[in-house]
């Protein structure tokens, strides 16, 4: 769709760049409205159309100031940036029209064009970088993750004039429908487009034809690419399935966790070495397996400072790549022989820790796992107090009052992409909003929650249980679990 001259002077060397833009983002390359929100199903191309349009604006009004946005700067480089590295300025990079500027103390990362226009990126976890310049157009990827707050201090910062118009431009996928996003839309603040599966060429072609009375049909046929993307969302199910797949706005039914809010994430801090540290360990290959570092400060609030969340590791390359994260092996170590001919690992009194051991390993019951995780770290576990209800009611109070805390981006390695691609949760935040009660057949909810895409979830409660004065030995438990397992009758 774009080509053009490029570089300014002598070189004029001409830049190639194809997008074929289809339905709702067709409309939304040339919508000059100043607040828009583009929400669809996953994987129908909101992200890249919104960039390519962009792309197209950067190119088109020289010495103009975009911003591309997401709540924070690491989930910005995972997602979208790929997407624009990758297809939207590859070719303007490759021959030097578009350039990038990895930031300084005192400006912002930057992508910055021949024609001397500038698309600032940045998180809002870092706001007084990207804040205080002023922009034509801002994108805020995944907008359903800011506060309206965030939202209306981009409106502010709208106000470069090298564009002609200025513009706010959000994406996202479905939420509840009392999400402040819908509202904003509902009642015309922003203008709401809603994309389809259909409208991605990479999923589906368009093939036109002629009908009777010279009328055009248009028909739309699933690709190998496209029948195997659906197939994944379809294996979806409840409120994911119902966002992700078919794209409706609704809300969870039965969530365990009424209580959890966004509000429970926290920004990173350096944990104090005298806060004891409680590792908890969900084990899994096929599902994720998850180890969670939590810390507990002197009042007893829990803080989770960091994460491990991956399918496909065995218990034991699991158990070295936590190790991994919290101590090393001496350079000048030498391992015994006769152990490395025999393939055994360093063993665990080698290493030196950079941090403080955990008070206690708190793992659920699988026998082999953690015999293999004590082998490898030395750690002995401790088997998890399993009973479903009470640990449920022990994290609802907690996280009710603001004493289970999780900080922001703490996943210890790359997000697992295998669980990005089938939109599962790939850390535990990602878990609660769609952690749901059994309902079983004609729909009575059941007193256990759906056993799926629990694995943090699980840890957590594992974690509740064993910080709980109540299951300590020598207090008497009165046990008002089930009470607590519905919302009506929370403490
Ligand atoms: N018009 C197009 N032409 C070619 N490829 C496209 C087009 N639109 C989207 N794609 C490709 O389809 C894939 C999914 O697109 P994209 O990430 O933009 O979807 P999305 O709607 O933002 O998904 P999500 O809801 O998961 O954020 C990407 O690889 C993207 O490059
Ligand atoms: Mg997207």
């Amino acid at each position: 769709m774009a080509t053009g001259t490029l570089i300014p002077g002598r070189d004029r060397r001409v830049l190639e760049h194809s997008f074929v833009p289809r339905g709702t983002i067709r409309q939304v390359m040339t919508d000059r409205s100043p607040e828009i929100l583009v929400a669809g199903p996953a994987g129908t191309g909101k992200s890249r159309g919104i960039l390519e349009k962009l792309y197209l604006v950067a190119m088109k009004y020289p010495g103009c100031k975009i911003l591309i946005l997401r709540l924070t700067a690491v989930s910005l480089s995972a997602t979208g940036l790929q997407t624009w590295e990758n297809f939207v300025v590859k070719e303007a990079m490759a021959i030097g029209a578009v350039t990038f500027f990895g930031g300084s103390k005192r400006e912002p990362a930057a992508y910055r064009f021949a024609n001397g226009s500038r698309v600032v990126v940045g998180g809002m976890d870092n706001p007084m970088k990207i804040m205080s310049s002023e922009y034509d157009l801002i994108y805020v990827q995944e907008a359903n993750e800011l506060d309206v707050e965030h939202w209306e201090a981009c409106t502010s910062r709208l106000r470069n004039g090298v564009v002609p118009y200025q513009q706010l431009i959000g994406d996202c996928n479905p939420q509840e429908p009392t999400h402040w996003l819908k509202e904003r839309c509902d009642r015309g603040a922003t203008k709401y487009y809603h994309s389809t599966h259909e409208e991605n060429p990479l999923y589906f072609d368009e093939i036109r034809t002629l009908g009777d009375g010279g009328v055009e049909l248009v028909e739309y046929k699933v690709t190998e690419a496209g029948a195997a993307y659906i197939a994944k969302l379809d294996a979806l199910t409840g409120v994911r399935y119902q966002r992700l797949r078919l794209g409706n706005w609704v809300a969870a039914e039965g969530v365990v966790y009424e209580q959890w809010s966004p509000t429970l994430i926290v920004d990173r801090f350096e944990v104090p070495a005298d806060w004891p540290r409680f590792w908890v360990i969900d084990f899994g290959f096929v599902n994720p397996m998850v180890v969670q570092h939590w810390a507990e400060a002197p009042d007893g609030e829990l803080y989770m400072y960091r994460e491990f969340y991956r399918t496909g590791r065995t218990p034991d390359e699991f158990a070295r790549m936590v190790l991994e994260a919290v101590a090393e092996v001496p350079s000048d170590y030498v391992q015994d022989a006769r152990e490395l001919a025999k393939g055994e690992p360093v063993p665990p009194s080698a290493w030196e820790w950079k941090e403080p051991r955990p008070r206690s390993v708190i793992a659920d019951h699988d026998a082999a796992g953690r015999k293999t995780w004590t082998k490898i770290t030395g750690l002995v576990t401790t088997a998890a107090k399993k009973d479903v209800l009470d640990g449920i009611a022990e994290v609802q109070v907690r996280l009710r009052d603001r004493r289970m805390l999780f900080m922001r981006d703490v996943l210890a390695h790359p997000v697992d992409q295998s669980l990005r691609d089938v939109k599962k949760p790939a850390q535990t935040v990602e878990e609660f909003p769609g952690y749901v009660w059994d309902t079983g057949a004609g729909g009575k909810i059941k007193e256990e929650p759906v056993k799926e895409n629990d694995h943090g979830a699980d840890c957590t409660r594992y974690l509740a249980m064993a910080r709980s004065a109540r299951f300590r030995p020598g207090f008497r438990s009165l046990s008002c679990a089930r009470r607590l397992g519905r919302s009506s009758c929370s403490p």
